[in-house]
């Protein structure tokens, strides 16, 4: 990955896409402030500052204290990591209504809040990254996932805005839409969707991890607005 130091904050670093993609950056020697409710499980991430604001990104209090934190301590931030995220399912007559609302406060509105704070700053800054896990479910549609689906539609319609509305200045924008990458995401799930899905070889985190090593070498003139990446047998 690029040698210049970066200072980066990482949601989500408690677990799967953001903990590995914490756990790459910090061997790299980047700057990390991380966040996510268990601070237990950021303890063992490495590197030369790794420093945890544990906290519920769906508590406004504590979310519009995240850019404060940074600027107040570090004077700015390089790269906006948004992996904080849930998936619920179910045909939409049936999902549960209190899960799905929960699930639209933090991919959606956590989202737009954190992206809406940082991009103040990088601004002001001059400068920045934004990169969002979004999913290959937020270019598609399938039964049962039309309210996560909604979800990162939400975010890449907030990540293409942004896109054009930064067009020409030194801040980028990245939306990353992985298929089936094995996370405690489905962990609660009856079936697991490589079983439903015919997955036979899910997507690793660390997969990811390249992507975003791919994404964050490209030359200044270079930008990545999307990037899906897909298991081998994934079809719908
Ligand atoms: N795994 C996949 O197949 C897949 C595919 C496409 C896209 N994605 C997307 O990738 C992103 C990361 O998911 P993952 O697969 O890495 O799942 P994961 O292993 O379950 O990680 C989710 C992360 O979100 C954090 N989080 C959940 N609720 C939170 C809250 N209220 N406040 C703050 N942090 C919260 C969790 O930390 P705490 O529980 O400690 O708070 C955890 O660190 C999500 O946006 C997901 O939609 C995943």
């Amino acid at each position: 990955m690029d040698n210049k130091e970066k200072i980066c904050l990482i949601t989500g670093a408690s677990s799967g896409i953001g903990y590995a993609i914490a756990k790459a950056l910090g061997r790299d020697n980047h700057t990390l402030i991380v966040t996510a409710r268990r601070k237990e499980r950021m303890d063992g991430l490495a590197g030369k500052v790794v420093d945890i604001v544990a906290g519920d990104l769906t508590s406004h209090d504590f979310l519009d204290s995240l850019d404060s934190y940074v600027y107040d301590k570090y004077g700015r931030c390089d790269i906006l990591f948004n992996c904080a995220g849930i998936q619920e399912n179910g045909a939409i007559e049936e999902i549960d209504i209190d899960k799905m609302s929960r699930m639209v406060r933090l991919n959606v509105e956590s989202t737009f809040r954190l992206t809406y704070r940082f991009l103040k700053r990088f601004k002001k800054q001059g400068s920045g990254h934004i990169v969002t896990i979004s999913s290959v479910l937020g270019t598609k549609v399938r039964p049962t996932a039309g309210a996560y689906a909604g979800t990162k539609f939400a975010i890449e319609a907030l990540s293409e805005a942004l896109r054009m509305e930064l067009a020409g200045t030194n801040i980028k924008i990245t939306c990353i839409e992985p298929g089936l990458v094995m996370t405690e995401l489905h962990k609660d799930w009856k079936i697991h969707p490589k079983i439903s899905m015919g997955i036979h070889e899910p997507l690793a985190a660390d997969d990811i991890v390249e992507a975003v090593r791919f994404i964050l070498n490209q030359p200044e003139h270079v930008r990545i607005p999307k990037l899906m990446i897909l298991p081998k047998d994934h079809i719908i």
